[in-house]
């Protein structure tokens, strides 16, 4: 099949190749020139595990493509994916103008019939603007050219994105006619084995499980951290909890580890979008507004511990800091508690040296961008030196095992913040470390 894939951020560039790596010839659009030249030789502006290596192949296969020119592309094609950003505007909801100018743009080139899939996130009702827009155009253009809008939310992760759209869970596609659902079907075939992953529904539905799927995991956690608040206050252990009530399978294990919060580019805004539909349609969603409520004070908990150890005003301490990525296994840094701790603690008057395995050059360059009180090492333990205290705050694996005597002896105080209880508290305390965690009082 010819596709055309517009926008090359995170779900437009893994969709585009993951779809090239299945045989179809993709072209994937950016208004970005420098990214897509970038692109056409192998530079690949994020980090995810598998992808550069798949662009390489696909490009020299001939099954990718990378231009700006929508116009070229769209006359090859017969599926065009939208996966723009929706980011989110002043008042919370998803800012659509990016999914909109594209719809008015295809509306204006296209010149043979096309099915058109919505991959951003979209509010429900999207798919309705996305084709009157089309109409629109075309209307004025006196063409009249058939086209079908599908709904086909992605549901990727990010430091797992290739094997999540290799061997999804489940596509989802909205759609109100059966052409349009067999061209869907036949795209996505070869990534199952049985057809029951495949489900499909009218678009309003797609457009919703989106959302109810990201504020569903998001509740999840916010739940498990006011849990682990509870804990601390009346001597439970959250890590003890968690294995009691994950065992139950209606519960389950995933997404119940409490932490530093949830960060990420899809659930903060997709739950604050969803509380902003909720909203606009005269609903007040109480239990998606408490999970955000959550979320914010959580990403704070650790700076709270450390001001109460070392006293409100922080003048003259440094603190070592691991992990400014959101989560292990990726560079990005957006909604990261890393950003809220370290603000905090600088307002304070600290100092904090930082380590990340990729993530550096995202705080350097736009997320602690004015934040000099801030500077970066090349490795883990050089964070240490000086410091008078260790903060964890992404559980990438390499600060898993770390060695605790190379710990002890190079901070002023043996003493670590862990937002995201990586270590065993009895064997630290016993071996002379004072160990703050999250959801677990000390001693
Ligand atoms: C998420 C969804 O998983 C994905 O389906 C959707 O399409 C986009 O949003 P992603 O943002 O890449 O993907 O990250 P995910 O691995 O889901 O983690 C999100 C955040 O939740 C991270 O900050 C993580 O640290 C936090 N988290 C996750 C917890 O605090 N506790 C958990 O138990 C699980």
């Amino acid at each position: 099949m010819n596709l055309t894939v517009i926008g090359t951020g995170y779900v437009g560039l893994v969709s585009g190749t993951c779809f090239s790596e299945m045989g179809n010839h993709v072209t994937c659009v950016d208004v970005d020139e420098v990214k897509i030249n970038g692109l056409k030789n192998g530079v690949v502006p994020i980090f995810e595990p598998g992808l550069e290596a798949m662009v390489l192949s696909n490009v020299k296969s001939g099954n990718l493509h990378f231009t700006t020119s929508l116009e070229s592309s769209l006359s090859n094609s017969n599926i065009v994916f939208i996966a723009v950003g929706t980011p989110m505007g002043e008042d919370g909801s998803a800012d659509l103008q990016y999914v909109l100018s594209v719809a008015k743009q295809i509306g204006e080139l296209m010149d043979k019939p096309l099915v058109i899939v919505d991959k951003s996130t979209v509010p429900v009702g999207t798919a309705d603007k996305v084709r009157t827009a089309i109409q629109k155009e075309l209307d004025s253009r006196e063409k009249n050219i058939e086209f079908h809008v599908v709904s086909n939310p992605e549901f990727l992760k990010e430091g797992a994105a290739i094997d999540d759209f290799m061997k999804p869970d489940r596509v989802v596609i909205g759609a109100d006619n059966e052409y349009a659902l067999g061209v869907m079907r036949k795209l996505y075939a070869p990534f199952f084995r049985t057809n029951e992953r495949f489900i499909e529904m009218d678009i309003r539905s797609a457009e919703m499980t989106k959302y109810a799927a990201n504020a569903m995991l998001a509740t999840k956690i916010s739940f498990m951290n006011e849990i682990a608040n509870i804990c601390e206050l009346v001597g439970a252990d959250v890590n003890n909890v968690r294995l009691g009530i994950g065992s139950d399978k209606r519960i389950g294990y995933s997404f119940i580890y409490p932490g530093s919060g949830y960060g990420g580019s899809c659930f903060p805004k997709d739950v604050k979008a969803l509380a902003r539909i909720a909203d606009e349609n005269n609903y007040s969603a109480e239990l998606i507004s408490s999970v955000e409520k959550v979320n914010d004070n959580q990403k704070l908990v650790i700076a709270n511990k450390i001001i109460a150890r070392f006293g409100d005003d922080l003048n003259g301490f440094t603190f070592g800091l691991w992990g400014l990525a959101f989560k292990p296994g990726t560079d990005d840094m957006r909604q990261a508690p890393a950003i809220y701790v370290v603000k905090e603690l600088v307002k304070r008057g600290a100092k904090i040296v930082a380590y990340d395995p990729k993530a550096m050059t995202e705080a350097k360059e736009f997320y602690l961008k004015d934040t000099p009180e801030v500077s970066y090492v090349a490795s883990k333990y050089e964070v240490l030196n000086n410091a008078d205290g260790l903060i964890l705050l992404t559980e990438w694996k390499e600060f898993r095992s770390p060695d605790f005597e190379e710990i002890k002896s190079k901070l002023k105080h043996p003493v670590i913040f862990d937002g995201r209880n990586q270590y065993n508290a009895f064997d630290l305390e016993n071996n002379g470390i004072e160990y703050y965690q999250i959801g677990k009082k000390r001693g």
